[in-house]
């Protein structure tokens, strides 16, 4: 795990190195959970949002994007629930005066005793060698066993006390459990209270005409609130989907792992609207195709999972996430739920509005159940990020730090890089870019030695560079040089585009998903 630790925290020093992420407001030392996007970064978000935006709007000749206003009439969130109940238990410890997440203390708490299982399971792994029956074991060892009925015990206890929002019962599972604060060391826990993790603010010139207004928690309710707008604008028949891509916020009582949980993130929310009864077929197809995207990126099918919910929120009756293997271990990157008609009957309740469809086949109105598929774009950047990142060593104990980012995600596709600052080879190189640049994000460098210049066009990931030299002044080629392998090839610079296009452009991604 310390290695792992290592490993992230030298991630996320690359991404501020080579201009993917910056601490936001940094000159002012940060602002906390709030981070900026570099010269990298946005391009690599973008790319990001582009795969998935095509992927919902080009290859779904149903599903059509919006985007909606991050403020809305401040009922919408009476509505759906979020005034009311979109709140974390926090708990401060009174000599550290910090502030925590009492469900995130008692969940770290069974994670250890997870973690002592896993120990005893790998020292028996290591005294038994190749004879070595996991499973029996895990059945029957004695000390395993007492640490299974533990964490079941404890486990129940605190689903229980957060069913039943029972504050004083989490602050009691945190004394028994004798969790300490990680800063001060001390059990001095104040009492458990309920935190709204909306942010508000006023809307209006005048203190009396002024309304109080929220800043999104989710772009859901912008695509909720005009299912009709567009249903009826784009004569949609169900089933439809209608997609969004934009920002929300969230006051976040814990907030770390760098962009893993941030205050102010971006979300890719897609909600698919379809007759009731038909929405766990819907769920089912939506949650196999999520994944299909997920892996046609190639960054390894083994670091995804299914995380299904058993214990679902009164609106869903289905629900899973997407987890993706962070170096701090499996997380949700992206949620699948299947929300029936909760927010749409929410909204016809509140605003006193007919929101029915009217389904031309049966002949009938009625309210669509809806299945969402909600990712968050900056989680997604860092788990490209994380499982791309490589220090490399090298024959003749040289290292390099490479991202092997798919090639279609890149920030930059190609740079052309004359070997030599002079005989003509940077007139050619900027002529060789001011072709291929309409087509791909291309760079042009010429400082410091050639093989300087590769290690930085590695460590942002770039899938080729296009070493421009005397020879190339002769007979019209290059050598190309492939990031992953380093293999160079001669190639002629009237087949460049046609190598580099192959293997960068998005269309090849998705040509994976149809
Ligand atoms: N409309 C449903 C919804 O918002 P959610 O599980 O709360 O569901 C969906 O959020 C996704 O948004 C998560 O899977 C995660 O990727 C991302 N997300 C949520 N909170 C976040 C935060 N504080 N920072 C970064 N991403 C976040």
């Amino acid at each position: 795990m310390a290695q792992q630790d290592e490993v992230f925290k030298k991630i996320v020093s690359h991404a501020k190195e080579y201009g993917f992420v910056f601490q936001s407001s940094e000159i002012y030392d940060g602002l906390s959970a709030v981070y900026d996007y570099g010269q990298n970064g946005v391009e690599l978000k973008n790319n990001i949002k582009r795969y998935w935006w095509d992927a919902m709007t080009l290859l779904h000749d149903n599903i059509v994007g919006i985007d909606s206003a991050i403020f809305m009439h401040p009922t919408i969130w009476k509505a759906s629930g979020h005034v009311d109940a979109f709140n974390d238990p926090l708990i401060d410890n009174k000599d550290s005066k910090k502030r925590y997440r009492a469900d995130v203390l008692i969940e770290e708490a069974i994670a250890k005793i997870e973690e002592k299982i896993e120990k005893e399971v790998a020292k028996a792994k290591k005294r038994f060698g190749e004879s070595f029956d996991e499973a029996l074991f895990r059945e029957t060892n004695p000390r395993v066993c007492e640490h299974k009925a533990k964490r079941d015990a404890l486990h129940q206890r605190f689903s229980d006390a957060m069913n039943a929002n029972d504050l004083n019962e989490l602050r009691q599972i945190i004394i028994d459990e004798e969790i300490v604060c990680p800063i001060s060391g001390t059990r001095n826990w104040t009492e458990v209270r309920q935190f709204n993790l909306m942010f508000s603010t006023e809307m209006g010139s005048t203190a009396d005409g002024a309304m109080k207004v929220y800043l999104r928690p989710e772009t859901a309710q912008g695509i909720f609130v005009n299912y009709l707008n567009v249903q009826k604008t784009g004569r949609m028949r169900l089933p439809f989907g209608i997609a969004q891509i934009g920002k929300a916020f969230r006051n976040e009582i814990v907030a770390r792992q760098f962009i893993f949980r941030m205050r102010e993130f971006e979300q890719m929310e897609m909600q698919f609207f379809v007759r009731p009864g038909e929405e766990l077929k819907w769920f089912q197809t939506w949650k196999e195709w999520r994944l299909k995207w997920h892996k046609a990126l190639g960054l390894g099918d083994e670091k995804y999972r299914y995380h299904d919910h058993e214990k679902l929120a009164h609106y869903a009756n289905a629900a899973t996430d997407i987890e993706f293997q962070m170096p701090f271990g499996f997380k949700e990157v992206e949620g699948i739920h299947s929300r029936t008609n909760f927010d749409l009957s929410q909204h016809e309740k509140y605003s006193g509005k007919n929101i029915k469809y009217f389904d031309p086949e049966l002949k009938e109105n009625y309210v669509p159940y809806v299945i969402e598929t909600s990712i968050g774009v900056d989680r997604m950047f860092l788990s490209v990020l994380c499982s791309s990142y490589e220090e490399q060593q090298l024959e003749g104990g040289d290292t390099r730090v490479v991202l092997h980012l798919p090639a279609a995600l890149a920030p930059v596709k190609c740079a052309v890089l004359p070997l030599v600052k002079k005989d003509g080879l940077p007139d050619k190189a900027r002529e060789i870019v001011n072709d291929l640049k309409f087509d791909f994000a291309t760079h042009y460098d010429e400082k410091d030695s050639i093989g300087k210049r590769y290690r930085r066009q590695d460590a942002i990931g770039t899938p080729y560079c296009i070493t421009v030299d005397h020879q190339t002044l002769e007979d019209n080629t290059v050598t190309l040089r492939h990031r992953d392998t380093m293999e160079q090839t001669r190639v002629s610079v009237d087949d460049l585009h046609k190598l580099i296009h192959d293997s960068v452009s998005l269309n090849s991604l998705l040509r994976k998903l149809a």
